[in-house]
C-alpha cells in the first residue's frame, strides 16, 4: 500500500511537485528562461536565413540574369523546325507541307504591320543596317523602352503576302531564321571580309551579322542552287541590339532573315548548314544550334 502510494506520488510529483512548485521537474522561472532561450535562438537562425537571402537578392538584377554568360553565344533558330531537322515534302501534296506553312505563319503574325502602329511602343530604325541602338542603362529609371519595328514585308517573297505557301508549292521553300534573344548581348560583326569564308562575303556589309547557307557535303555544292536572303539586309542588322529584356522591352521583335532555296535539287536528301558570322559568335560541337543550324531538305517533285 505504502509502496504503491510512494510510486504514485513519484509520478504525480514529477508532473507537478507542489512542494518545490516544479512542473515536469522545472520551476516556472526555469521554464520561462528555457522558453526565452529557444525563442531567441530560433529567432536568430531565422534572421540569419532571411538576411542571407536578402543579401543575395540585392545582388540580382530585375532586368538581366546574373549568370547568362553560361548560356553563351546565341542560338540560331528557324521556322519551320521539323522533327529530326528533316524538311521533307512533296510539291504537289499540300498536306505534306501545310504544317510547315502554319509554323511560319504563326511566327510572322507577330510581325504584321498593324500590330506595330503604336508610336509609344514602336519606332522606325531605318531600312538599312545601322549601329547599335542604345536606350540607356538597364537599371535606370527610364522604364519601358521603345523597340524597332520589323515588318514581315521585309521578307519579300517569303513574307506570305503574295505567296501563301512560302514557296513550298513551287519547291522553293522559305525558312525564317532568328537569333535567340540574350539580354544586353551585342553581336559583333566580323572583323573584316577576310575573316569569314569566301562564300559568305557577299552577304557582309557594315552593321550587319551576315548569314550564309551552304551544302554540308562539298561534293553536293552544285545541287543546292541559288539561295536568296531577305530581311533588313542579308543578315541581322545591329540596330535591333542590345535587347533590354522582357520587362523593359515587352514588345521587342527579333530581326528575321528569310532564306529561300530557289532551285534546290529534288528527290534527294540535301544537307544544308546555315551559319551566322561575328567576332563574338562561336560554334560548339556539343550545341549544334549555337550560331548555326543543320537541316536536311528533301523535295519530292
Ligand atoms: C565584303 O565583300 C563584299 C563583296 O564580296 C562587299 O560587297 C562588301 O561590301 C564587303 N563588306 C565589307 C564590310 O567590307
Ligand atoms: C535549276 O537547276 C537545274 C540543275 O540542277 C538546272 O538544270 C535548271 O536550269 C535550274 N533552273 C533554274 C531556273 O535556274
Amino acid at each position: 500500500m505504502s509502496a504503491k502510494k510512494e510510486g504514485d506520488g513519484g509520478w504525480k510529483s514529477f508532473i507537478w511537485n507542489s512542494d518545490k512548485k516544479e512542473f515536469l521537474g522545472r520551476t516556472g522561472g526555469s521554464w520561462f528562461k528555457i522558453f526565452g532561450f529557444y525563442v531567441i535562438f530560433y529567432g536568430c537562425l531565422a534572421g540569419i536565413f532571411i538576411g542571407t537571402i536578402q543579401a543575395m537578392l540585392l545582388t540580382l538584377s530585375n532586368y538581366k540574369p546574373t549568370y547568362q554568360d553560361r548560356v553563351a553565344p546565341p542560338g540560331l533558330s528557324h521556322s519551320p523546325r521539323p522533327e529530326k531537322a528533316e524538311l521533307s515534302f512533296s510539291m504537289k501534296d499540300e498536306g505534306s507541307y501545310s504544317a510547315y506553312v502554319k509554323n511560319i505563319e504563326d511566327l510572322l503574325v507577330k510581325y504584321n504591320e498593324e500590330g506595330q502602329k503604336d508610336t509609344s511602343k514602336f519606332e522606325d530604325c531605318g531600312d538599312a543596317p545601322q549601329a547599335y541602338k542604345e536606350r540607356g542603362e538597364l537599371e535606370s529609371s527610364d522604364g519601358i523602352r521603345k523597340v524597332c519595328r520589323f515588318s514581315r514585308e521585309l521578307l519579300k517573297e517569303c513574307s506570305g503576302k503574295n505567296d501563301k505557301s512560302y514557296g513550298f508549292s513551287d519547291g522553293k521553300p522559305c525558312l525564317i531564321v532568328k537569333l535567340n534573344r540574350i539580354v544586353f548581348f551585342k553581336p559583333r560583326i566580323p572583323a573584316s571580309n577576310d575573316s569569314i569564308p569566301e562564300a559568305a562575303r557577299p552577304n557582309f556589309q557594315s552593321n550587319l551579322i551576315p548569314i550564309h547557307c551552304s551544302s554540308k557535303r562539298e561534293e553536293e555544292a552544285d545541287k543546292l542552287g541559288p539561295v536568296d536572303y531577305f530581311g533588313l539586309g542579308t543578315g541581322f542588322p545591329l540596330q535591333y541590339y542590345p535587347y533590354y529584356g522582357k520587362l523593359l522591352q515587352p514588345h521587342y521583335l527579333q530581326p528575321l532573315v528569310a532564306i529561300k532555296f530557289q532551285n534546290i535539287t529534288k528527290d534527294m536528301d540535301m544537307r544544308i548548314e546555315c551559319k551566322v558570322y561575328g567576332q563574338n559568335i562561336d560554334y560548339s560541337e556539343k550545341d549544334r544550334s549555337q550560331g548555326r543550324f543543320d537541316i536536311k531538305i528533301n523535295i519530292k517533285s
